[in-house]
């Protein structure tokens, strides 16, 4: 896969999507957004790709949020459009994902950086990380899902406050708030997320994708969560992974899952 602002790896079933503009911070313009959407999509269909670790170029930033020059004479429509257009295909097409996506944020997350950090299914942090949604002080608001996934993540009144600040969290702060799970330096970054990544390849990804949609089932309008889990623990019955899985573990032997 080719791309002008993405570098994308696979190695060991673990995909790495890298996002590669580092003289503007990485900072989301709308050719990065259309790359990481073709990007996903062809990771989806991909056989020799299972979990998929996001982050960015360089020490200084994972994303320093949309490109601000891109935007700054847009109207309402396009304003509009721009936030409808990125939410469904990027954002929420990531945290939809089937298959695990593991953001790994190696310096400044601002903005659409944070925002695309949380559309991951998790979060890890080198310790320079400074995350935050600074919108207000640019008279915007988040538009790529921040409102809705910040407060899921952290809480209401944390959230509250971070938006209403503009300000940034350190590393430390973000994994005491819950955003991110766990915090390294730069060099073991993505060694760490890797690692997660290994751990995630032992066990059925049948599995894992039906638990990602019944997980994500609890945070939409109109949709029972609870009645999704039912569906789809139902649903792994019928699995040659659940053969596997239960007879490896009867026959004291290690799960071998296609
Ligand atoms: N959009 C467009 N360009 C951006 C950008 C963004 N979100 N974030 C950084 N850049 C560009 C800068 O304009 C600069 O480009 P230049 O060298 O051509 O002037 C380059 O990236 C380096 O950034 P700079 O501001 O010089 O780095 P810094 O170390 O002084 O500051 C930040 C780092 C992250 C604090 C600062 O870049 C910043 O505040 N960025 C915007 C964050 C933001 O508001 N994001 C939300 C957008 S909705």
């Amino acid at each position: 896969m080719t791309f002008e602002n993405l570098q994308v790896d696979i190695e060991n079933r673990i995909a790495t999507v890298r996002i590669d503009r580092p003289k503007k911070l990485n900072a989301l313009n709308r050719e990065t957004i259309e790359e990481l959407h073709q990007a996903f999509k062809a990771l989806l269909s991909d056989e020799d790709t299972a979990v998929v670790i996001l982050t960015g170029s360089g020490e200084k930033a994972f994303v320093a949020g949309a490109d601000i020059s891109e935007f700054s004479d847009y109207s309402v429509k396009e304003g509009k459009d721009l936030a409808a257009k990125g939410q469904e295909t990027v954002f929420d097409y990531i945290s939809n994902f089937p298959k695990p996506v593991i953001a790994a944020v190696n310096g400044f997350a601002l903005g659409g950086g944070l925002e695309l950090a949380m559309s991951a299914h998790f979060r890890v942090a080198s310790d320079n990380a400074k995350l935050g949604l600074p919108e207000t002080s640019l008279g915007v608001i988040p538009g790529y899902g921040g409102t809705q996934r910040l407060p899921q993540l952290v809480g209401k009144g944390r959230a509250m406050e971070m938006i209403m600040t503009a300000g940034m969290i350190d590393a430390t702060t973000a994994k005491d708030y819950g955003l991110v799970n766990h915090v390294t330096t730069i060099e073991e970054l993505l060694p760490l997320a890797h690692k997660l990544a290994g751990k995630i390849l032992n066990n059925s990804m049948v599995a894992i994708s039906s638990a990602i949609a019944a997980v994500n089932d609890n945070y939409k309008d109109g949709v029972n969560g609870f009645d999704t889990e039912i569906e789809n623990f139902g649903t792994s019955f019928g699995t040659d992974d659940f053969k596997e899985g239960t007879q490896a573990f009867l026959n004291k032997r290690k799960a071998n899952f296609k």
